[in-house]
């Protein structure tokens, strides 16, 4: 693994030429995706700034561009017209103020009266390395060009440890008043969601004080990327626990889920009605975000990890999107179907159990409830692969990446369960050269996996109670040097 010093992890963009020769190297890459959004070269993580207007939608993604390392965040930027094929628009925010000297961490938009914010958390540090956050915004012009306010709108709460970030901001019409969520973690070291309010978005912010969440108090060190989401009358409160170990996730501390209930601005309670579920049965999957200012609950997520190492590394880059997601809610349960435009990429088709498998693809199984396997990214002779495994006597659905090659993370565990209470009726599966999203039923359940298959790994099998169709898909991103 590379060692990276400060100074090249934390090095500024002085000339965007520069990073043009690790765009090249990198975008022929086998595993470069062809419809999911990635980085233009070097790291991606969280999804930011995500809204619709009435040009499509907007989407920026935290930005590293020297390589596969967690050092001087940006916001880049990519657009859609139809949430399927998306162009990169080059760098948006970069840090260049004192108050977000070492990143332009997350953040959100918010579209209001004609005007977008960009709301976003500013990384200070001193020269010992000491951390002050702040919460800052910018204006985003018509040209496309964000315009940062001189100075923050606030900065660290000092009933609050230095992590206090990711602004969620949302207008609150019966109260009047804008509210801001932040990320926090308290002098106990516990996550926390603290609020602030203002009768305008770009200054007058107070603190109204902690989100309470009654049963939480104890829910891991730190909860990032907060959001509360309205979904068909039910509130969903979306967050990112860390350090904190789960049943059937293995080693992994670091979490993205939701718990529905009600939030009550009065109290500031978000009273649960339901527990934290994960969002993503799978692996890679954090930092979920909604877009602001759309009539349906969409979705996007870093499909990584914080501190992952993936074999994309040895090539400097790291970390991709999501496929946006249409978000629902039936009982106490939400879910997440793939938006509806992307049956427009599908290609040739066939109907195939066995066979090679696209780049680029997408599966749909019809499955009859019975016991059934289904082997990607395996052998010429069905062996190896990535495998998804239905066991009808108990209902539940695997995924395990423990037979691939190259190995992803182990030590937090190769295999992840879902239960199906109504057994398995269909999955649909997209499948793009280094990633693999498993849609189960209509939406009950969704599994993201990072998969790094070796020349050799480019075929599918599948077995038991289950009729295929298998599509070949268009490409719909952008892998292009923009900046
Ligand atoms: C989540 C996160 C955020 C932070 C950003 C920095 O992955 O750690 O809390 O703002 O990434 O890139």
């Amino acid at each position: 693994m590379r060692q990276w010093t400060l100074e090249e992890k934390y090095k500024r963009i002085e000339d965007p030429e520069a990073l043009r020769p690790l765009h090249e190297a990198q975008r022929s890459s086998p595993y470069r995706f062809s419809y999911h959004v990635q980085p233009v070269c070097g790291l991606l993580n969280d999804p930011n700034g995500f809204f619709r207007d009435a040009r499509g939608w907007h989407l920026f993604y935290q930005w590293c561009p020297w390589g596969a390392v967690h050092g001087l965040k940006h916001w880049y930027r990519v657009f859609s017209a139809d949430l399927v094929h998306w162009r990169n628009e080059g760098l948006c925010l970069a840090p260049d103020r004192e108050y977000d000297n070492r990143g332009v961490y997350s953040g959100s938009a918010l579209v209001k009266d004609g005007e977008t914010f960009l709301y976003y958390a500013g990384n200070h540090r001193d020269e010992h390395w000491v951390r002050t956050p702040y919460t800052c915004l910018a204006r985003l012009m018509p040209n496309g060009t964000a315009v940062k306010l001189d100075e923050p709108l606030f900065g660290a709460n000092s009933m609050y440890t230095d992590h206090q970030r990711d602004p969620k901001v949302e207008y609150n019409a019966e109260k009047g008043l804008y509210y801001l969520f932040l990320g926090a973690q308290n002098l106990q070291h516990k996550g926390r969601i603290i609020v602030y309010a203002s009768e305008r978005p770009d200054g007058g912010w107070r603190y109204l004080g902690e989100l309470g969440v009654p049963g939480y108090e104890d829910f891991g060190e730190m909860w990032e990327c907060p959001s509360i989401e309205h979904i068909s009358g039910v509130d969903a409160l979306i967050f990112c626990p860390q350090r904190i170990r789960l049943p059937g996730r293995g080693d992994a501390e670091n979490h993205c889920g939701y718990i529905l209930g009600s939030m009550n601005y009065d109290t500031l309670t978000f009273e649960p009605s339901g527990v934290f579920t994960p969002l993503d049965f799978g692996f890679d999957f954090y930092a979920a975000a909604c877009a602001a200012n759309a009539d349906e609950a969409v979705m996007i997520a870093w499909m990584g990890l914080p501190g992952a190492r993936y074999p994309s590394d040895a090539e400097d880059w790291q970390g991709a999107l999501t496929l946006p997601r249409r978000l629902s809610v039936r009982g106490n349960h939400l879910l997440q179907q793939p938006v509806v435009g992307l049956t427009a990429l599908r290609g040739a088709e066939t109907n195939d159990r066995s066979g090679e498998l696209p780049r680029a693809s997408e599966l749909e199984l019809e499955c009859g409830g019975g016991d059934m396997a289904l082997r990607l990214f395996c052998r010429r002779d069905g062996t190896g692969g990535v495998l998804l495994q239905y066991d009808a006597s108990s209902g539940v659905l695997t995924a395990d990446r423990s037979a691939m090659t190259l190995r992803v993370q182990p030590e937090q565990g190769e295999m992840r369960a879902v239960s199906l209470c109504g057994g398995l009726r269909a999955l649909r599966v997209y499948v793009d050269a280094s990633a693999i999203e498993v849609f189960v039923n209509e939406g009950e359940a969704v599994g993201t996996l990072r998969v790094f298959p070796t020349d050799s790994e480019r075929f599918y099998a599948l077995l038991g109670d289950a009729t295929p169709r298998l599509w070949r898909l268009d490409a719909a991103v952008e892998n292009c040097f923009i900046l």
